[in-house]
This record gives structure tokens, C-alpha cells and sequence, in this order.
């Protein structure tokens, strides 16, 4: 049960216990840790975990007998760690009181999305009968970045005697909340060392064993409401320490304990050494009601400059998927060296990596808080240079970037994975996934087209493009009996697919998603070199040796790209329309679930190559990224027509072949059904909106959120409902009516003007410009182009109504 701004889970019950974990995670951009109980470590139901953005080691392991090195987003010591028991006067205590053994009654957890806390309430009863009631609130700063605190109110009830109180930092955590990653190598932490300063605070300081990061916590503890009658230091081993607190208890009188935590590594910017700075932090660090008036602050400042306001169910889905997307890319990040992880701050699955997953975060950001954008093109920026060898070593100019990507941006794709269906180790090709490359580059245009950042699209943005457009012109080969440049042996997003059947080799030919929009990118890297400024483009062009042969060669492929079709639509890629048709109703009576059909046919001894079946939109996310007017173009340009008739062919076709096994799935689905004003987009919509809270792929948003299908639900609303694009310095505008999401409120900010907002309701569209010096906004709809100055608003009658 949830209201708009309060998200509510009744109840205790541990087969939920990881899914409200991740679901409940608090961070700020630098670090996050997930809402597991603080009285329990990880185990069955719980999983504490706390990561920092960009923080990552690495490990080998021996899987099927072959030796495999992984980097990992690092599970950091565990803060949260407090635990209580009641000791009645004269006699000796009890266990420690855990969900797992003290029967909690009147359970409940709460996110408070205003506020960015989580509460937890119960009532636990020890073995003896004695009852302590739990009132429990944390926070991750949102404000400063190295703090986290948690405030513990515990009451005797129906007792009177001691209560003892433990509060500590544990360093013997690893990385193991993924249950297939198990066989692998966890523990990145060594060297862990712990201290106490004066009685409050206790430390721990330790670094990750390969990549080096020094990380050090401190947390301080404090008794605020009820006497402490004695404390003192206990050692975990050697990887743990506590502060050992008795307390007056007295029943039905709150002891109230504060636990205020500083986490800092070697990473952090403007430090010299962790530790210190931590035990500064921890020890300077105001009282909770104090640090909850800043944090609050910071969270209404970020609330202020995301404004969306969505009625309904729909918007209170939306509000935490903002909540999530804030927690791990705010502000923060642009201190910090990190990219999009897309699973969040929130759990371990994927070990962390950064995808292409950003394509469907930074739309949105753009038009928030494009400081973060810019950030996360830096993180890709800083690793051209690796990209550019990664694309040397394969025999190609410019910058291939790698399909899963780290602390240094070298391919982390996995060589093999595990099919847990059949208990297989499988090869795994997915870093044929060239297309990430262009998401990079469509994010570095569209970034300068919503901010009018020329400093950084003729700067770091520009040489991103022509670095990413040259290796795709490089890796066309032309066809003659095609006359057509072709692009062979890669992979689409659709991951079912990764060889032709019984092909000796992985890969395949012409992905149309990878060839328009390689197509698309070489046209703005042409554009680009149009618009630069002499010295910057003479420069650029001197550095990377790009002379007029090359270029000429590049508005050639970009014309010449080919686009497979079969049956009158586009084909995932080259051949796909000779693939076996696939028995879907069969396949649909005979699992419950066939959403990852790639490991069913697997464990059949089959192959899901040999069938017209994709794991998720393909082809059909141009339609996410471009309007039908952008694609008229491009595929103008390529030489063929583009028409609705296409399309709507084209959607119908893959919507009858795609088993959706991605959050991202549903929602390319929802919004290409959406803009083709299709009663079915709701379904889609509704499913993307539902990926994560109703962890409808089946137990994943335990071990991560899915930050691209959060992010992209947002976009959906922003872009996709709107149907605004960003071009020609004016935002065009074509909302399309979805009677289930038919009243919003948007608040963006373009290029200099902040705070613009965008209100649709039946058949109206309001915008309200904010005073300022910026020349007056121009809006294209499609029956005529408006002009709205600062300080002004217009309501305007949209042509549908
Ligand atoms: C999807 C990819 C995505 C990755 C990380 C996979 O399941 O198929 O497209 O990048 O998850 O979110």
C-alpha cells in the first residue's frame, strides 16, 4: 500500500525480504546501501550490501576448469550492523533479537520518497516473553556525500532492567548476492583493520585487493534519550569492531540510539587519506534531527528540479522509480569518475557494469540535471583512449566501446555463463554488442541539442562522435552484389540471437537497429565537422588524421548502409525472415514462463538462434529514439521509403515474436505502441512500470534494480507521451493521448531556461515560462509553431482534442 510520496511494505516476510531490500536502498550518487535489517547480516532472506559509485576490483576464479577474472562493483564494510537484547536485572541476557528468531509483530518498513528516509517499526519478544518495540529511521545524506545515519528507538515494553545495544562496522562482508555468481571468487576486501576513537566511535579501514581503493568508516554511536550505565569496544575477529552499550531500561521509556556513519576511499575527491577523513566526518558530524533537516533540504532541492507529476497509480510507480534513478546519479557524480550501472547502487547483478543502458537514462536527465549527463559522457570520454585500442586490436580505427565497461573501460563481458536451467556453462558473444558505441555518441548530440552545450559538443562530445563514427565506418565492408556497405558478424540488442544456425562462428549480419543508426551517427559526425569552429575542427581533424578521403567515405556508407527487409518489414538483421517460425502458443502451455526461451531451448538441447524469436525489441527501438519524421529522413537518406504502413507492419511483426526477457522490453513496446496511438501500448506501459516493484522477471530486482527501465518510464512520460524532440533549437511537441496517463506535469529545464513547465490535460497543452534573460522558446506542434517568451504562458488547444 503506497500514497504518492510513501511507499509502505506491511508485514515480515523473508521471501520478500530482497526484493524491499533493493527496493528500499538509500543513497546520494556516491554510495548506496540496500534496506536490509540492521540486526542481520547477510543470510537466507537478507543481503546487506553497500556499494560506491565507480568502486570496482578484480578476481579470478576457476569456473568449468578454466580460469576467469571478473571485476565486480565492490560490496563495501557493512555500516548498518546494530543489534539489541533485553537484560532483566540479575539475570544473564538473551539472544540477540533478529526477524529470524524473535517473532516480529506489527512490522513495517517505509520509504519515504520526500524525504529520502526509510523507517522500520515492529515489536519483537525474546525467548524469555520480554517485548522490545523497534522505531527505526535511516538515511543516506543526499547532501553530504560521505554520510549515512540511522536513528534506533527501542522500548521496553511490559520490563524493566538493561538494555544492551551493539552497534558496528563489519569487513568480513564479500560479494555474494548473486546465487549464479557463487562458483566465482567474492572476497575483494583485505587488509582490514579496526580502532576505536574515545568511547563513541569505532573505525575500520581496509582496501580492495586489486585495484587498490582504501576504504575507511567510522561510526559514532550515541545514547540521546536514556542513561548508559557502561560501554565498551568488542572485536568482531578480525574484520569487525562494535561499541558494546548498556542502557537503563525502564518499560515503556524510549532509549533512543544514534549511529551517524562517514564512508570515504581512496577515490573520493580532495582527500589525502580515507580514514582520517572519515573520523573527521563521524566525528563532527551534527546530531540525526539535524542531519535529517540538511538531508531533506538536498531532497527537495533535486524534487524541485525534477518536477513530474503523474495522477494516479502510474505516478506513484513513477515518483520511486525518480527516487531510485536520484539515488544513483545525482549530483555527486559529476566529483566522481563513474558511469551508469545498470542494476543501480542497489545490488550485484551484472557485477556492477555499465551497458548501453544509459541510452534510456540520459534522455531524461538531459532535461534535469545535465550536469549529471555531462558527467557520464565524461566517464566515457576518459576511456577513448582504451576504446580506440580495443578497436586497433581488432583491426579498426576509432573507438570501440565495450559492451560491459568498469573502472577502466576495458571489455567486461563475460567469457561464459551459466544457464541455470541446464547447470550449462555457455560461451558467451554478447560483446559483439558494438551498437553501445552509438549510444554514446546519439547521448553526446542529444545532451548538446537539450543544453546548447557547444563548449562541450565541439569540445570532448565532438571528439566522442567522430571517434565512435569512424570505427563503424571502418567496420563496413562493401557489398558489391548488394551495392551496399554492410556491417557483418556484430550482434543487436536482442540477445537471443549471437550466430546463424549451425555457423561456425558467433555473430551476424546487418542489424538494422546498429546499421540506421550507424547511418544516423556518421551524418552528425559529418554535421559536426560542418559546425565546428575552424581552429577546433583543424585541430581535431590534425590529432585524429582524418582527412577529406575519409570523410567523403563516411557520407558515402551513411548513405549506403544496408537495411535488410523481408516480407515488407525491416528484418532484425540480415536472414532472420528464414529463421523456423516458433511455436509460441506451445512453448506458452507447456512453461509458466518463457520469457528467457534462449535457456529453455538450451536445456532442450535446442538452440533459439534457428527461430524468429527475440529476447526484446530490436528494430523497434529506432522508434524510441527517433520520431517518424526523423526516421522518414534517415531511411530517405539510405534510399528507401519510411511510411506508417512500415512501421506498423514492422511493430506488429516483432511484437508477435519477442518474449520480452528485458525490463527494457516493455518499455520500447509502450512507447512505439504509444506514438502509433495503439490501444494496446498501455499493457507495455504498464508492464515497464511494473518491471521493478512487482519484480515481474521473475526474483531479479532482488539482486539490483533496473535503473534503463526506471529511467526510460520517466523518458516515456518526457518523450515519449510529448512526443518531444529537441532539434533545430526549438522543441517540437506531439503528445499523444493514452487515456490511462492523460494528465501530467512536467517541469524542464532547456538550455537556459530552468524550470519550464509543460501541462497536458484533455486536449490542452499549458507552458509557463519562467522570467529570465533567454531568448523566448519556440515550440513546434504539428499544425503550427508557437513562439512563448520568459515570464509568459500560453495555453494552447492540441489538434487531437
Ligand atoms: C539486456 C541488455 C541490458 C542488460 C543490462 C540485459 O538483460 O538484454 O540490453 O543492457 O540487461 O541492463
Amino acid at each position: 500500500m503506497s500514497d504518492d510520496w510513501t511507499w509502505t511494505y506491511e508485514g515480515y516476510d523473508p521471501r520478500q525480504e530482497r526484493l524491499r531490500e533493493a527496493l528500499c536502498t538509500l543513497g546520494n550518487g556516491n554510495f548506496a546501501t540496500r534496506g536490509a535489517a540492521p540486526e542481520s547480516g547477510a543470510d537466507e532472506a537478507h543481503y546487506p550490501g553497500t556499494y560506491a559509485a565507480g568502486v570496482y576490483n578484480r578476481l579470478t576464479s576457476t569456473v568449468s576448469g578454466r580460469q576467469v577474472e571478473n571485476e565486480d562493483m565492490v560490496n563495501l564494510p557493512n555500516w548498518l550492523p546494530l543489534r539489541f537484547r533485553a537484560r532483566p536485572r540479575g539475570a544473564a541476557p538473551g539472544r540477540w533479537l533478529t526477524t529470524a528468531d524473535a517473532d516480529p509483530v506489527a512490522y513495517r518498513q517505509r520509504l519515504r520518497l520526500r524525504t529520502g528516509v526509510l523507517e522500520r517499526s515492529a515489536v519483537f519478544t525474546d525467548a524469555e516473553g520480554r517485548r522490545i518495540g523497534l522505531a527505526e529511521t535511516r538515511l543516506v545524506h543526499m547532501g553530504v556525500p560521505h554520510l549515512a545515519a540511522l536513528r534506533t528507538i527501542l522500548t521496553p515494553l511490559g520490563w524493566s532492567g538493561e538494555l544492551e545495544v551493539e552497534a558496528a562496522l563489519d569487513g568480513s562482508v564479500t560479494n555474494s548476492g548473486v546465487a549464479r555468481y557463487r562458483s566465482f571468487a567474492g572476497r575483494h576486501l583485505t587488509r582490514v583493520h579496526t580502532g576505536s576513537d574515545g568511547p563513541d566511535t569505532v573505525w575500520l579501514c581496509c582496501r580492495t585487493s586489486a585495484s587498490g581503493v582504501r576504504i575507511a568508516v567510522a561510526a559514532r554511536t550515541r545514547v540521546v534519550a536514556g542513561d548508559v550505565t557502561g560501554s565498551r569496544p568488542v572485536r568482531h575477529g578480525d574484520c569487525g569492531i562494535a561499541r558494546l552499550l548498556f542502557v537503563r531500561a525502564v518499560a515503556g521509556e524510549p532509549v533512543t540510539v544514534e549511529k551517524t556513519v562517514a564512508l570515504s576511499t581512496s577515490r573520493d575527491p580532495a582527500i589525502a587519506d580515507p580514514l582520517r577523513t572519515a573520523r573527521e566526518h563521524a566525528s563532527r558530524s551534527p546530531d540525526f534531527t539535524a542531519l535529517l533537516a540538511s538531508h531533506t533540504a538536498a531532497w527537495d532541492h533535486l524534487w524541485q528540479r525534477t518536477g513530474l507529476c503523474v495522477p494516479g497509480e502510474a505516478g506513484t510507480i513513477l515518483r520511486l522509480h525518480l527516487f531510485h534513478l536520484l539515488q544513483s546519479l545525482s549530483p555527486h557524480i559529476t566529483h566522481l569518475d563513474a558511469g551508469v550501472p545498470a542494476r543501480g547502487l542497489h545490488g550485484e547483478a551484472y557485477r556492477g557494469h555499465v551497458f548501453w543502458d544509459e541510452l534510456f537514462v540520459l534522455p531524461y536527465l538531459n532535461l534535469h540535471l545535465p550536469e549529471v549527463s555531462r558527467a557520464l559522457l565524461d566517464y566515457r570520454h576518459r576511456r577513448l583512449p582504451v576504446a580506440r585500442r580495443a578497436a586497433a586490436a581488432a583491426g579498426y580505427r576509432g573507438a570501440m566501446y565495450p559492451w560491459q565497461s568498469g573502472s577502466d573501460g576495458r571489455e567486461e563481458a563475460q567469457e561464459v555463463h551459466l544457464n541455470p536451467r541446464s547447470g550449462r556453462w555457455l560461451p558467451d558473444h554478447s560483446r559483439l554488442q558494438h551498437h553501445v558505441g552509438l549510444a554514446v555518441a546519439y547521448n553526446v548530440w542529444q545532451y548538446g541539442q537539450a543544453t546548447g552545450d557547444t563548449a562541450y559538443l565541439y569540445g570532448r562530445g565532438a571528439e566522442t562522435v567522430l571517434e565512435v563514427a569512424r570505427f563503424f565506418a571502418d567496420l563496413t565492408v562493401w557489398d558489391p552484389a548488394y551495392g551496399r556497405h554492410r556491417i557483418r558478424g556484430v550482434l543487436g540488442p536482442d540477445e537471443f540471437h549471437d550466430a546463424y544456425p549451425d555457423a561456425g562462428r558467433p555473430g551476424l549480419d546487418d542489424n538494422a537497429y546498429t546499421n540506421v543508426l550507424a547511418a544516423w551517427v556518421l551524418a552528425r559526425a559529418l554535421e559536426l565537422l560542418a559546425v565546428l569552429p575552424e581552429a577546433r575542427r583543424r585541430e581535431l581533424a590534425g590529432r585524429m588524421r582524418l582527412g577529406e578521403e575519409e570523410t567523403t567515405r563516411w557520407e558515402e556508407v551513411s548513405r549506403t548502409l544496408h537495411v535488410p527487409f523481408h516480407r515488407d518489414v525491416i528484418s532484425q538483421f540480415e536472414g532472420y525472415g528464414e529463421l523456423t517460425e516458433f511455436d509460441w502458443a506451445g512453448y506458452r502451455s507447456r512453461y509458466d514462463d518463457i520469457r528467457r526461451l534462449d535457456r529453455i531451448l538450451e536445456s532442450e538441447g535446442d538452440s533459439v538462434n534457428r527461430y524468429q524469436a527475440s529476447k526484446q525489441a530490436d528494430v523497434l527501438i529506432l522508434g524510441y529514439l527517433f520520431s517518424p519524421a526523423e526516421l522518414g529522413d534517415l531511411f530517405g537518406r539510405l534510399g528507401h521509403r519510411f511510411d506508417d504502413e512500415l512501421w506498423r507492419r514492422t511493430v506488429d511483426y516483432y511484437l508477435a515474436r519477442t518474449s520480452h526477457g528485458s525490463t527494457l522490453s516493455s518499455l520500447v513496446h509502450g512507447w512505439v505502441l504509444a506514438r502509433a496511438r495503439r490501444s494496446t501500448a498501455w499493457t507495455y506501459c504498464l508492464e515497464a512500470l511494473s518491471s521493478d516493484v512487482a519484480d515481474i522477471q521473475g526474483g531479479t530486482t532482488g539482486e539490483g534494480i533496473h535503473l534503463g527501465a526506471m529511467a526510460g518510464t520517466l523518458d516515456m512520460v518526457q518523450r515519449g507521451l510529448t512526443g518531444l524532440v529537441i532539434r533545430e533549437d526549438a522543441l517540437w511537441l506531439d503528445p499523444v493521448p493514452v487515456p490511462q496517463m492523460s494528465e501530467y506535469v512536467l517541469r524542464l529545464r532547456y538550455r537556459g531556461h530552468r524550470g519550464i513547465e509543460l501541462r497536458l490535460r484533455a486536449g490542452r497543452l499549458h507552458v509557463d515560462v519562467p522570467q529570465s534573460a533567454e531568448p523566448p522558446l519556440t515550440l513546434v506542434l504539428p499544425d503550427r509553431t508557437v513562439t512563448v517568451g520568459p515570464g509568459e504562458s500560453r495555453r494552447l488547444r492540441l489538434p487531437d482534442a
